[in-house]
């Protein structure tokens, strides 16, 4: 089994392993919730498919769960979504010595974590991501939160998880495009801080093993997690071609998915970095070939005008100021902050 230990105020680990989700209730039960009620906290889809294997791992181990779950989908990642799951926790008389289970991908995740870190102020929860997305980005590092109308992810707060499992296994069941989107965030780590998993991406075929793309991404997320737990500064690396990213989505009205965006994003940054002299190479050509190997998109057809419109409404915007993350090279990115007034200079 993989683990990687995330070691923020309050450490946890992530463990990594195929068939982990059948073993969930009794590493539950080590953690110290064996007495604890469980409220699960899933999307339909995820449900129909996995929840059975869930209900069972925990039965093995002598627990049970009241589960909650919603329409799959960003369109559930609301304030509605929220409050319902708030009624439902305080039906069920949940405590703040109980814990919520967050199983499914990354919206599930953000909305689960997000009524833990609000429900009675605050109670465990601990991530089962059923996406790779999730698995290597959105499960670890305790951003949680929801849309507003007025924008993505603009209400939220930070908690870290107690644990996080990760079951490779569930992947089999992804349809092809949610699996891609996963690897634009996989092609996303080798950029800005390591090229040999970039390399590596470049020749992975899809019965090669998954497990060690995955550990090594969360190892470098984890890293910069530790470092800077609550997003001032080197964990904002992590956002490489999400300002972008998150500009295209809100322009296509979500149709168009998030690691595909971002995906865009990264191959847009590559080239307005050269086109700068902000980078010491031209990393647009690898990037957009790693994206092709993966058959994602690296263009869109939105206008300059769209994106930065849709871009001065980012949270990342600090006042007049917003950070760009540039890839110098393969394996090295760096945040530039520049006035907002300079957008559409760039993007036209
Ligand atoms: N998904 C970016 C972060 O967790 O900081």
């Amino acid at each position: 089994m993989g683990i990687v230990k995330v070691l923020t105020r309050q450490p946890y680990a992530v463990h990594i392993e195929n068939d982990i989700l059948q073993d969930v209730g009794e590493l539950l039960r080590h953690e110290g919730k064996s007495v604890a009620k469980l409220a699960v906290i899933s999307d339909e889809q995820v449900w129909s498919l996995h929840g059975e294997a869930l209900q069972d791992s925990l039965k093995k181990a002598g627990l049970s769960a009241v589960s909650y779950c919603f329409p799959p989908g960003e369109a559930a990642k609301n304030l509605g979504t929220v409050s319902a799951i708030l009624e439902f926790l305080a039906s069920k008389e949940l405590t703040r010595a109980d814990l919520i289970l967050a199983f499914g991908g990354g919206v599930v995740g953000d909305i689960a974590g997000f009524c833990a870190a609000i429900y009675l102020r605050g109670i465990s929860y601990v991530q089962i991501p059923t996406s790779l997305l999730a698995m290597i980005d959105s499960s670890v590092g305790g951003k949680t939160g929801v849309d507003l109308a007025a924008g993505k992810n603009l209400a939220g707060a930070f908690l870290q998880p107690n644990a996080v499992y990760c079951d490779p296994e569930l992947l089999s069941t992804l349809p092809e495009e949610i699996f891609r989107e996963g690897m634009a965030e996989a092609i996303k780590y080798g950029v800005i801080s390591d090229p040999e998993l970039f390399e590596a991406l470049l020749t992975w075929q899809t019965h090669d093993p998954l497990e060690p793309i995955i550990t090594r991404c969360i190892e470098i997320k984890s890293c910069l997690v530790a470092e800077d737990e609550f997003d001032c500064g080197t964990r904002q690396l992590l956002n490489f071609g999400h300002t972008i990213g998150h500009a295209i989505e809100r322009c296509s009205d979500f149709k168009i998915r998030h690691g595909q965006a971002v995906g865009i994003g990264m191959s847009l940054m590559a080239e307005i970095a050269w086109q700068q002299g902000w980078s010491k190479v031209d990393c647009s050509g690898p990037i957009r070939k790693a994206l092709q190997h993966f058959n994602l998109p690296n263009k869109m057809t939105f206008s300059g005008k769209q994106l930065c419109d849709s871009m001065l409404r980012d949270k990342k915007r600090q006042g007049d100021q917003i950070n760009l993350i540039i890839p110098e090279k393969i394996g090295k990115c760096s945040l530039k902050k520049i006035p907002v007034s300079q957008l559409p200079q760039l993007f036209g």
